[in-house]
């Protein structure tokens, strides 16, 4: 069966505690409808990244990654994390260039671009989100933006770089308390715009071995009709998965949706 990702960032939601509670109580939810094909991840904030692997070590079944990361080891870079303190804390993943990066705290394409390469320099599972603004999709120019983002981002990385690299497609406008789910057609359409763009840059093996995951406003209402669009690999959940209930519900429903499309 072909590998299924779901996974989750807190934002800025949750303390060490809540943190920890959360992933022990997942930890616990998934050992029964653990499946060998699913990847779970989950995302917290930076101070409780170290109870969130410790709550999380005995599952192995649920990676954790970081928020963010610094492109440098060491430096003059007040207030950033580097991969090495990401290593330290045996941290798996690194989600880079999330909507509110880009558009709340101004990350370019630049900077996404150093990252992306510092993370998988440094192994980690790099999941890089893209995603065009609501003006840009009525602009029609959506299918461009994507382009450029994947382009800028993987500029110059060889595809032996590339074994643990995750794309998340979240449209902009889907996203969070105001964001509306971009429906199956849309998305069916988006994803296929970023399997060509890998194809394009690394040839069919590599473009078509890379996990895409849609994000954006998914719940327990619209999970199954997304996991099986075409080039859909995945899903990367907000507001949805944040009780653990709730977010074991759309586990299992996406499972059953999931092995119905292989
Ligand atoms: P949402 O967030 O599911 O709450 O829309 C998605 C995200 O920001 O990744």
């Amino acid at each position: 069966m072909k590998k299924l990702y779901i996974g989750t960032n807190t934002k800025m939601y949750k303390l060490r505690a809540e943190t920890a509670e959360y992933v022990h109580s997942l930890a616990l939810g998934v050992k029964e409808c653990s499946e060998k094909f699913l990847q779970l991840f989950v995302i917290p904030s930076f101070t409780a990244l170290d109870v969130a692997v410790q709550s999380a070590s005995g599952s192995n079944n649920i990676l954790i990654g970081a928020q963010n990361v610094c492109w440098a080891e060491r430096g003059q870079f007040t207030g950033e994390i580097s991969p090495l303190m990401l290593q330290e804390l045996s941290i798996e993943i690194v989600e880079i260039g999330h909507s509110e990066r880009r558009h709340i705290m101004h990350e370019t394409n630049r900077e996404i671009h150093l990252k992306v390469a510092a993370s998988l320099n440094y192994n980690f599972t790099t999941l890089l989100c893209i995603g065009e603004l609501q003006e840009e999709k009525d602009a029609d120019i959506g299918d461009d933006v994507l382009r450029l983002q994947i382009k800028s981002a993987l500029h110059g990385i060889p595809k032996e770089k590339l074994e643990k690299l995750w794309i998340a497609y979240e449209p902009v406008w889907a996203i969070g308390n105001a964001g509306y789910p971009a429906d199956a057609k849309y998305v069916t359409e988006k994803h296929l715009v970023i399997r060509q763009t890998l194809i394009e840059l690394y040839g069919s093996q590599t473009g078509d071995s890379i996990p895409i995951l849609y994000g954006g406003s998914v719940n327990k209402g619209n999970c199954c009709d997304l996991i099986c669009c075409k080039n859909v690999d995945g899903l990367f959940i907000g507001r949805s998965a944040w009780n653990v209930g709730e977010f074991l519900e759309i586990i299992n429903k996406t499972i059953d949706a999931w092995k119905e499309k292989q």
